[in-house]
């Protein structure tokens, strides 16, 4: 039987002839990300084995996402590769990942009066913690200042936890890791599919477990307080999120009719979260099956109901959820972006890590400059990156109006940017470093994301029956958009030029939402009315909704 070594964590595991590295990292409790799931599509499982040699151990059975070059440095698809003979693999640490990701946590937000759910009340020897008006426990001593709460984003990517004292709504300590359901499981869609197989969602849910108590662990060590006076987390994420972290089925949001198995504006029991033995957790109202609580958050802090022109929301990520607010009334919907923006299913697309090419820029004379995160060398291309480069590369002539790279002798561009095509496994790729380049197949995946964003917006005034010219506000949300600038968005045509000078960046407004509702108990019947009034409009039942997405494809 053949015995894999993994270097980095010190395992050996033997396995039957035929198991894959994916499989046997599984059984061993070793994460490597695989988006896809061991589909072979996303290429993001590779790991190196120590001596190149020992690739006669193996059949790699992928045909693409490694170069020549990889391959013969000993690098394989996790997923693909079975393993039938002795090898040493070395694997990505998760946690140096974690340690040098760039999250956002921070949202805009509004001034609001302290409210919150959690109160308590000293009397004789005890306190009394109350949740709303309903006694929840009694403790010994006066432990009246001793009130906590965990304002906690769900990002079907990344979790952001903000630990705030009750009280006086003082924010002791954030911390952020990447959501480790993402390494069965890249987006929304398949996470469900994952969910569904045996044993699916109790590994999805306790992933998730165990991320909430490495992060309840940081915060509890950063403010140096007991986690059993911490009574309240308000979870706030994508619908299918906040399924999978309640540990409740999302399959019914996988298909027609899309029906919800929670929706929001409820607690339940905190007792798996290692918090106050009475804890509980609250889930924000969820609007429909693709617009959850993390939107209801935006709204809240974003105060849309209250605009008195129109304004946009739009949360880019995996998803693309879209709100449309005119003096009070509000209509919303959902795109399938796909993970392009999130730098996924591109060749050497990178998360928002150090090194990670963000900015990029062509001058007046066709000289092209880039910006890396934290100015370290540049390894990939994050999501603003790539919207930047795209957008550069359509302003200035390098790609066509149809998506398509325009070949150095045909094309009328700068010599500088003539000189960065080359060719890429017998294709024109742009050369951003010797190592860093974008080909073809990428900048369509980046026309299927924008294409979806924008025909959803499209779609979503007409609804409503107004016209481009008439928004007045255009809001970004998530934590991509922090990176982007407005010009990027117009270069690409994400957005319509009827926008310009009218986008501002809001951040991540899910994290600064699950606060407001944890720190002011009003907001929570307020947004539960709101969410059954919001008109959800579903693109599939817009007629000539096909047309109106092949229309938004050109740049
Ligand atoms: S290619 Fe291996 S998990 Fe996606």
């Amino acid at each position: 039987m053949p015995t894999i070594s993994f270097i980095n964590q010190n395992l050996n595991i033997t396995v039957a002839p035929g198991a894959t590295i994916l499989e046997a990292a599984r059984a061993a409790n070793i994460e490597i990300e695989s988006p896809c799931n061991a589909v072979g599509t996303c290429g993001k499982c590779s790991v190196r084995l120590l001596d190149a040699a020992q690739l006669d151990h193996v059949n790699d059975s992928s045909d693409n996402h490694l170069s020549q070059v990889d391959r013969a440095a000993g690098y394989v698809l996790a997923c693909q590769t079975s393993v039938y003979g002795d090898i040493e693999v070395i694997v990505h640490s998760k946690a140096d990942e974690n340690r040098r990701l760039n999250i956002l946590a921070e949202g805009e937000s509004f001034d609001y009066a302290g409210d919150p759910y959690i109160t308590k009340r000293a009397g004789g020897d005890v306190t009394k913690v109350f949740g709303g008006e309903t006694l929840l426990g009694i403790e010994p001593g006066d432990t009246t200042e001793y009130a906590y709460g965990i304002a906690l984003d769900i990002g079907t990517t990344t979790l952001v936890a903000e630990l705030i004292h009750l009280p006086t709504g003082e924010r002791l300590a954030s911390e952020s890791m990447l959501n480790p359901q993402s390494t069965y499981a890249q987006d929304v869609l398949t996470r469900i599919h994952f969910a569904a197989q045996e044993g699916g969602l109790q590994t999805l849910h306790e992933a998730f477990l165990s991320a909430f108590s490495s992060l309840r662990d940081r915060l509890i060590q950063t403010a140096k307080i007991n986690p059993r006076h911490v009574y309240e987390v308000v979870y706030s994420g994508n619908t299918t999120m906040l399924h999978l972290a309640a540990g409740v089925d999302p399959a019914p949001l996988g298909k027609y009719p899309y029906i919800l198995n929670i929706i929001g504006g409820e607690h339940i029991p905190a007792t798996s979260l290692g918090l106050s033995p009475f804890g509980q957790i609250y889930l924000p109202p969820i609007i429909s099956a693709f617009v959850g609580a993390d939107i209801t958050s935006g709204i809240l802090v974003s105060r849309l109901e209250q605009k008195a022109g129109a304004t946009l929301f739009i949360d880019i990520g995996t998803n693309g959820e879209i709100v449309l607010a005119q003096g009070g009334r509000l209509a919303a919907t959902s795109t399938a972006a796909g993970p392009a923006f999130e730098g996924m299913n591109i060749v050497c697309g990178a998360r928002a890590v150090p090194g990670s090419v963000e900015q990029f820029q062509i001058d007046g004379d066709g000289r092209p400059a880039y910006k890396t995160i934290g100015g370290a060398r540049a390894i990939g291309i994050c999501g603003s990156g790539l919207l930047d480069i795209v957008g550069e590369l359509v302003r200035s002539g390098v790609v066509g109006k149809n998506g398509r790279f325009v070949s150095p002798d045909q094309g009328g561009y700068a010599e500088p940017l003539k000189a960065a095509m080359r060719r890429h496994e017998g294709k024109f790729a742009f050369f951003i470093t010797d190592d860093v380049f974008i080909t073809q197949r990428d900048i369509r995946q980046v026309q299927l994301a924008k294409g979806a964003i924008r025909s959803g917006i499209t779609a979503l005034l007409a609804k409503l029956s107004i016209p481009e010219t008439f928004v007045d506000e255009v809001l970004i949300a998530g934590s991509f958009g922090y990176h982007l600038c407005e010009s990027s968005l117009l270069n690409i045509g994400l957005i319509p030029p009827a926008f310009a000078g009218k986008v501002r960046f809001v951040g991540n407004t899910s994290q600064s939402g699950a606060a407001a509702f944890l720190l002011n108990t009003g907001f929570r019947a307020g947004m539960r009315e709101m969410a059954l009034k919001v008109d959800k409009v579903e693109l599939a039942d817009t007629p000539d909704f096909e047309k109106l997405f092949i229309a938004s494809l050109g740049f």
